[in-house]
C-alpha cells in the first residue's frame, strides 16, 4: 500500500513538473506582450515613492513628466519673473537660504504651498502629481545654486 502511494505520488509529482514546465513555456511566449502592455504603469509606479496609481497626470500621460517639463508648464510663470516675490530660477542668492532648510522642506512647500504667499499648493497645478511637483522643485534647485 505504502509502495503504491509512493508510486502514485511520484507519478503525480512528475506530472506536475511537466505541467509546470508547460505553463512556463506558455508564459514565456506571452511574456513580452504582457510586459509591453503593463510597462507604462509599472514604470510610473517604480518611480513614485507614494501610492501607486495615485497620480492621475502620470497615468494619463503614460509616465510622469520630468521636473523641467513641469516647471515649464506650471511654475515658470512666477519663478522666471519673480512675480509676487517668487524666488527666480537661477537666482542663487534668492535660493540659498531656502536650500539650506533642506530638500524635504522645499518639497513640502512645493506640494502644500507657502501659506500667506502667492505660492499655492503645487503652484496651482491641479493635475500635477506630488511626484511631479517634487521633480520640479529638484529641477529649480539644481538650476539655482
Ligand atoms: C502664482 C505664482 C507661483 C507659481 C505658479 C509657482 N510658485 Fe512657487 N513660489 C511663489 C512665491 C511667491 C514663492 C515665495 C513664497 C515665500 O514667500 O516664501 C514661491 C516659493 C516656492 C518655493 C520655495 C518655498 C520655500 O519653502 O522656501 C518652492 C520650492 C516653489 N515655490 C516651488 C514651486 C513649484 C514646484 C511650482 C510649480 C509646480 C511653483 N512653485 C509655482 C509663487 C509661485
Amino acid at each position: 500500500m505504502l509502495r503504491i502511494t509512493q508510486g502514485l505520488l511520484a507519478a503525480l509529482f512528475t506530472g506536475l513538473l511537466a505541467l509546470g514546465a508547460w505553463a512556463v513555456d506558455l508564459t514565456d511566449a506571452q511574456r513580452a506582450a504582457i510586459e509591453e502592455r503593463i510597462k507604462p504603469v509599472g514604470e510610473s509606479c517604480l518611480e513614485g515613492d507614494t501610492s501607486c496609481g495615485g497620480a492621475p497626470a502620470a497615468a494619463a500621460g503614460g509616465g510622469a513628466r520630468s521636473g523641467e517639463e513641469v516647471y515649464n508648464a506650471a511654475c515658470m510663470a512666477c519663478h522666471m519673473t519673480g512675480a509676487a516675490g517668487a524666488p527666480k530660477l537661477g537666482d542663487a542668492a534668492a535660493w540659498a537660504e531656502r536650500i539650506a532648510r533642506g530638500m524635504d522642506a522645499l518639497h513640502d512647500s512645493g506640494i502644500n504651498g507657502v501659506p500667506g504667499t502667492g505660492m499655492m499648493a503645487k503652484g496651482g497645478c491641479v493635475n500635477c502629481s506630488d511626484q511631479e511637483v517634487m521633480a520640479a522643485v529638484d529641477y529649480m534647485v539644481e538650476q539655482s545654486q
